[in-house]
């Protein structure tokens, strides 16, 4: 019998996003590699986390934890992260249904977007925002309505977001304190948002990553201080963030416990469960309220070590009230367009920055362009050398 020959073909793909290239966080680290930069551009510390972690996770491995947890996070790391919430928040969230452990918040958010939006369902992101949130909604076969934050203070703009909503809004998604621009929600914009929610249907999806990263006394105004917010929300959090473990790529997501149940059916289909010993390893550390505790105070004071510096350029500083970013204006340094300056700034100064453009859909330019100063003291001192020749 003979064989046809064996064709190599793959067949045409309809891609689902014909717009979507590399994005900028990948472009700039590849260009910081190349060029021996001091990488200020993605979001992540350079320093170790604290060994009593890592200790933790050892443990757990060498006790044989290695096997498949239950779908919903393991019971004392919920129960650990019921007690952190109502201890903070002062809302009580039932571990067993209430509190679902994520494979970092990105999983969690697209789990919660698949989980709530149904094809033709308007969802509100406020611009600028993490880059996950548009194709998430996409995913799902959602419309995403974007509303602008206030350009020059990042602050919520509710006359536009009211305008916004629709009777087709199934979800708004809101992030406070806010990537990029370091803005923090106050307990008046929350009470806002939550009256202007209350008579609709409309879900939030809160995503809280830097909850412990809130600065100069000021508290993070999470959704769950707010009854008619957290009834309607899921909130979304990192231990990455929180204890400097960004690879961990752990996370949670505390909802009623209706919603909880439909976030995990999701859930239990795409992710299933977490990595088991790094559950145990978080668990047995959140015995100890100090690491988060101490967290606004160790980044409040890199952030003023790395503003002292900035001060001495000519970039104007915009506030950081939260998070482990700082923003600046170019003007008075360059006229070339954000992402220009950004790629200039790399590869001719030696310090990459994100700019703020890439964080909406129009690529709107403001001349702000954004650092990380999760660095280590001397990471920061040196890119503040390179930077003072500006
Ligand atoms: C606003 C925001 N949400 C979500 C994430 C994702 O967090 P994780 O690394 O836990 O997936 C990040 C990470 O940079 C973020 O900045």
């Amino acid at each position: 019998m003979t064989m046809a020959p064996v064709t190599e073909r793959t067949p045409p793909i309809q891609t689902k996003f014909p717009t979507m290239g590399t994005t900028i966080f990948t472009v700039m680290s590849a260009l910081a590699t190349e060029k021996g930069a001091v990488n200020l551009g993605q979001g992540f510390p350079d320093f170790e986390c604290d060994p009593k972690l890592v200790d933790a996770v050892t443990e757990a491995m060498k006790k044989g934890l290695n096997q498949y947890p239950p779908m919903t996070g393991i019971a004392p790391l919920r129960e650990a992260v019921a007690s952190k919430v109502e201890a903070l928040y002062g809302r009580k969230y039932d571990s067993a249904s209430e509190i679902t452990i994520t494979a970092g918040a990105t999983q969690a958010i697209i789990t919660a977007v698949l989980a709530i939006v149904k094809p033709g369902d308007e969802v509100i992101v406020l611009e600028p925002c993490y880059d996950s949130y548009v194709p998430n909604i996409e995913l799902a076969g959602g419309t995403v309505v974007r509303v602008p934050l206030t350009p020059g203070t990042f602050r919520p703009d509710f006359v536009k977001i009211a305008a916004a909503l629709s009777p087709k809004t199934r979800a708004i998604m809101i992030n406070s304190p806010h990537n990029p621009s370091g803005t923090v929600w106050t307990r008046a914009e929350m009470l806002q948002l939550q009256d202007l929610l209350a008579p609709t249907d409309v879900f939030v999806i809160s995503d809280e990553v830097y909850e412990h990263m809130v600065f100069d006394g000021q508290l993070h105004q999470s959704a769950a201080r707010f009854p008619g917010l957290a009834a309607r929300s899921l909130i979304v959090s990192s231990f990455g963030k929180t204890y400097h473990v960004t690879g961990w790529k752990v996370g949670y997501v505390a909802a009623p416990a209706v919603l909880s149940a439909e976030f995990r059916k999701v859930h239990q289909f795409n992710v299933f469960t977490v990595n088991t010993p790094m559950q145990f390893g978080l668990a047995s550390y959140m015995a100890s309220p100090e690491p988060y505790l101490q967290l606004p105070a160790f980044y409040q004071r890199k952030r003023d070590l790395f503003r002292e510096g900035l001060a001495r350029t000519r970039f104007q500083l915009l506030p950081s009230e939260g998070t482990y970013f700082q923003c600046v204006e170019i003007s008075k340094v360059s006229a070339l367009k954000e992402d220009e300056f950004c790629k200039w700034l790399t590869s001719e100064i030696g310090v990459a920055a994100i700019p703020l453009s890439a964080f909406y859909g129009n690529g709107f330019d403001q001349r702000v362009v954004r650092f990380c100063f999760a660095k280590k003291d001397e990471t920061l001192k040196a890119a503040l050398e390179r930077l003072a020749k500006l």
